[in-house]
């Protein structure tokens, strides 16, 4: 019988503030261990092979100088791998340009989407922001690629994270055709799907299809408005569905002769309609357009279609002010509420006949981000999302729970790292032999601030209730973006 659970959120008092801070400092060392079996404390589940693959920026500050904005930090992969029951760690950056040349100069010299180099106009006007290769990773038909938003992904070896060079597929992906971070994996084709928006003058949206052997086969750029962000798409089984949020380009010529960053260029215009733009994914052609009273959003959940009918979950803020705690992680955020000015899931259903959409929040979820799901069942009806998410447990000022939500019966759940235990996306990870959807679990990077240690966590999925394992590493890790598990280890 179907049931509804309200979250009760806790309400404890703010202490400790600036705590998490450590967790955005810099990791410089590259490592490679293993972890003695003796120091984690509950067990490794059974059979659980594989390697969570993370990215995030490893690095906010340089000698003196601060990145400061979260995404312009340069991107660091860390490979966890579980195999014969015992876990290995080992991290290493993307040697980009920008990367390599900083690291030796020990100063900014890229531009970044959210920070200037230091020194004033000249420094900036007339440079691009350099790819930080920092917000997530893939394996595809054997490749392990750092993705960053505004560029072309970075080819890695998936068993040394060294780094083998950019990867345009054979020159696919032409000058001005990035490739975001948030691709899509298609498990009934062995597909992989991505996309970028920009172009000069007018932005395009350009999308990819890579087939399963790593040959991009499919490409379309068109012009669908003037907008300058977006970050996540989702499909079904026949669709690709775009959120576009009324974010322009405000003023370029001050980004272009160095006066604004880029992120600093761009205004939201409450004023203006979010448009839902729908493709197919054979052919990349529009199918249908909706428009709706204007939100920000950075990320999208699964999707699932029916005939003309098109379910797609939707992370929904009133404004884009998130953005502005995001632009100096080093400076403390007193009066930060996330469950106030955080993003709430919504369910969209489109039809695709009549044109006509129903957006409705998703009952008891509370606000969060970075929503995951079994990825065995992206296109396909899904019943369970989980969403990182900021309790008041007495240091709200980063990620600090799960949230699990169950579609069907409208159960809400959580897991509540505690006081001083931080943690960004948590990716799941299917049991082996797994029978329900939900069958697996929960794994993240948890930063813990009494110990300046970060720790891998695996909580069980169906329950959230218990951390099965808390594995100790021997270095905080920096917080990072997204990842993917791949039941392959390369240890
Ligand atoms: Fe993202």
């Amino acid at each position: 019988m179907s049931h509804s659970t309200t979250l009760t959120l806790p309400s404890a008092p703010r202490v400790l503030n600036g705590c998490e801070k450590q967790g955005y400092e810099a990791l410089t060392e590259e490592a490679s261990y293993w972890i003695d079996g003796a120091t984690i404390s509950g067990a490794i589940p059974d059979g659980l092979e594989g390697t969570l693959f993370r990215n995030g920026p490893g690095r906010n500050r340089i000698g003196t100088q601060q990145y400061g904005h979260w995404f312009d930090g340069d991107g660091m992969i860390s490979a966890v791998t579980f195999k014969n029951g015992r876990v290995h760690f080992k991290n290493r950056y993307v040697r980009t340009p920008k990367y390599v040349r900083e690291t030796e100069a020990q100063r900014i010299l890229y531009r970044g989407v959210g920070t200037q180099i230091p020194g004033g106009i000249l420094k900036n006007a007339f440079r691009s922001p350099g790819n930080a290769a920092n917000t997530s990773v893939v394996l595809h038909a054997g490749k392990l690629l750092a993705l960053w938003e505004g560029g072309k992904p970075w080819e890695l070896d998936p068993a040394t994270l060294e780094t083998v060079g950019v990867l345009d597929f054979d020159g696919a992906l032409g000058p001005m055709q990035p490739f975001s971070a948030h691709g899509k994996y298609d498990p009934r084709s062995g597909c992989y799907y991505n996309f970028g928006l920009f172009g000069i003058p007018k932005p395009k949206l350009h999308c990819y299809r890579i087939d399963k052997e790593g040959t991009l086969v499919e490409k379309k750029s068109q012009y669908v408005g003037d907008y300058s962000m977006c970050h996540d798409f989702a499909i079904t089984d026949k669709y690709a569905v775009f959120v576009l949020c009324p974010a322009f380009m405000d003023s370029p010529f001050q980004f272009l002769f160095g006066m604004k960053s880029l992120l600093e260029s761009i205004r939201y215009d409450p004023g203006q309609t979010t448009r839902v733009v729908v493709l197919s994914l054979d052919t990349f052609e529009i199918v249908r357009q909706f428009e709706l009273d204007a939100f920000f959003g950075f990320h999208l959940g699964n999707a699932h279609g029916s005939g003309d009918r098109i379910s797609v979950d939707v992370l929904c803020a009133d404004t884009m002010d998130v953005m502005g705690g995001l632009a100096d992680v080093f400076k403390p955020r007193e009066n930060f509420d996330f469950q106030e000015a955080g993003a709430k899931l919504y369910r969209f259903d489109l039809n695709l006949a009549t044109g006509e959409l129903d957006k409705q929040p998703v009952a008891n979820a509370v606000a969060g981000e970075f929503p995951m799901w079994n990825w065995r069942y992206t296109g396909s009806e899904h019943r369970y999302t989980y969403l990182a998410t900021i309790f008041e447990n007495g240091t709200p000022w980063d990620f600090n729970a799960l949230q699990k939500i169950d579609h069907a019966s409208g159960r809400v759940i959580a897991h509540d790292f505690g006081p001083g235990r931080f943690t960004s996306e948590a990716c799941f990870v299917a049991a082996p032999n797994a029978a329900d959807e939900d069958d697996g679990y929960l794994v993240s990077i948890v930063y813990n601030a009494d110990r300046k240690k970060s720790e891998v966590v695996i909580v069980d999925a169906r329950e959230l209730q218990d951390e099965i394992a808390v594995i100790p590493l021997h270095h905080h890790l920096p917080f990072g973006f997204h990842g993917n598990f791949y039941h392959q280890t390369f240890e």
